[in-house]
């Protein structure tokens, strides 16, 4: 166990962000995910000594979520098509300075190129077929290069993003055989970035300052972005230390400083993070709806499952968990408990760490109709959300000082069902 003076979790709530969560559960139903809007302004407002600061829209691309940064001077990235289509519907532009939305990937799909070359959107290439490409249905395009520095690291083996058995970013090596593309390509290759993994650590992401400075000498006076990527941790558990953003943005405004020197001219510093900006902001909400015995082990079991959430399932991901009385009792002492969803699938567990291996959590004694809450889902949380098991997409709320708005209303059974067909013969 970690040694700390800091308080325990407060495992029974009856509020989230200023709301009453059985109140909001009652007028919504369960499952569902709330985003308190004061903590995203909040963490917007920590990184703010960055020139840019432009949202991982994968984390978490609600349109309004998306509206909400956008009101507070963030800009974002999009990885595919769609949230191109989703920063457009948001208010972002493409030719704005600095560019409201950077597509940012390995590859391009036909609906990603179609998309680029119809709004002239700026890219990240992380491949060195894509300079060719983009060349062919965006010539000029403005790039910055993805280089992956021959390292890498993340909270787990599937979010660690560089070293050689990584897909991702340019290898450092190739840098100016890249440069070379890009000239014959007729692209405007002007900046370097470099994001090592997700839920890193502060030395890790250090040591992508030293990486950036040698690449930038590669690169020369053509360079004058560069983007820290994301990968910023939080503390899931919540005796862990947050890190230190202004300690992080002076290594990087050094790095930044070191690259003026020798390329004669401003270089603008971005930073990219996904999760910082809206994990801890978001509370999933689900309901006890069976409480059972499995020889000694106690399960209760809810009405969300990894359809809804899948961190972790997919990566053994901690999560916060709280519970809250439905009738407003106070609940009874703690015990191990096992938390399970509804889904035909052993694995529809959240208490579980890499590996599958289920673990117990201390929890308060409840009563089926409790709530049950999963907090800092606000990342990878409704983003990563899917139909398994044809269940419905859970709804989305935004609080605002307690006054809740619905920002996605829960799926219907219709919806998931409209673009399947049955063959005439088999009608
Ligand atoms: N920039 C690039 C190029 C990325 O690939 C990512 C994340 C980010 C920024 C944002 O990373 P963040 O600041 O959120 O760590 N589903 C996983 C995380 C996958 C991250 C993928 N790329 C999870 O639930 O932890």
């Amino acid at each position: 166990m970690p040694q700390t003076n800091a308080p325990a979790f407060p495992t029974a709530q009856t509020t989230f962000a200023g709301a009453s969560i059985a109140e909001l559960a009652k007028t919504h139903g369960t499952p569902f995910f709330a985003y308190d809007r004061a903590v995203i302004t909040q963490r917007v407002s920590e990184l703010k000594d960055f020139d840019v600061i432009r949202y991982a829209q994968k984390a978490s691309s609600n349109l309004a979520l998306l509206a909400l940064v956008r009101r507070l001077g963030v800009v974002v990235d999009a990885v595919s098509a769609g949230e191109v289509e989703r920063a457009l519907r948001a208010g972002f532009r493409p030719d704005t300075d600095p560019p409201g939305i950077v597509f940012t990937a390995d590859l391009f799909d036909a609906d990603a190129a179609a998309v680029i070359a119809k709004h002239k959107i700026p890219v990240n290439c992380g491949s060195p077929d894509m300079i060719t490409q983009l060349g062919t249905f965006y010539p000029g395009a403005p790039v910055v290069l993805r280089l992956n520095p021959g390292f890498g690291h993340g909270h787990s083996r599937k979010t660690n993003t560089g070293g050689e058995w990584s897909k991702h970013g340019i290898w450092h090596t190739q840098l100016e055989e890249c440069l070379r593309l890009g000239r014959e390509a007729g692209v405007n290759i002007h900046g370097l970035h470099m994001h090592i993994g997700s839920g890193t650590d502060f030395e890790h992401l250090s040591q992508v300052c030293d990486a950036m400075v040698a690449a930038a000498r590669v690169m020369g006076p053509q360079l004058d972005v560069i983007s820290a990527g994301g990968g910023l941790p939080i503390p899931y558990r919540k005796h862990q230390e947050r890190i230190d953003t202004a300690a992080y943005y002076r290594l990087w405004d050094k790095a930044r400083k070191e690259i003026e020197g020798f390329v004669g001219h401003p270089v603008r510093l971005e930073v990219e993070p996904g999760r910082y900006l809206v994990a801890e902001s978001c509370a999933l909400v689900t309901q006890i709806r069976s409480i059972k015995h499995v020889d000694n082990n106690l399960f209760y079991l809810v009405d969300a499952g990894f359809d809804t959430l899948v961190r972790p399932a997919m990566y053994g991901s901690y999560h916060e968990i709280s519970i809250c009385a439905a009738d407003g009792r106070e609940l009874g002492p703690e015990r191990d408990v096992v938390v399970a969803g509804p889904l035909c699938e052993s694995g529809d567990v959240f208490t579980q760490e890499e590996g599958g291996v289920v673990v117990t959590r201390r929890l308060p004694e409840a009563k089926v109709g409790d709530y049950l809450v999963l907090h800092d889902a606000g990342a990878y949380g409704a983003a990563m959300s899917s139909n398994y098991n044809t269940r419905r997409l859970a709804t989305e709320l935004l609080l605002d000082n307690g006054r809740a708005t619905v920002i996605r209303e829960r799926q219907t059974i219709d919806h998931i069902l409209q673009f399947e067909r049955i063959p005439a013969d088999l009608a």
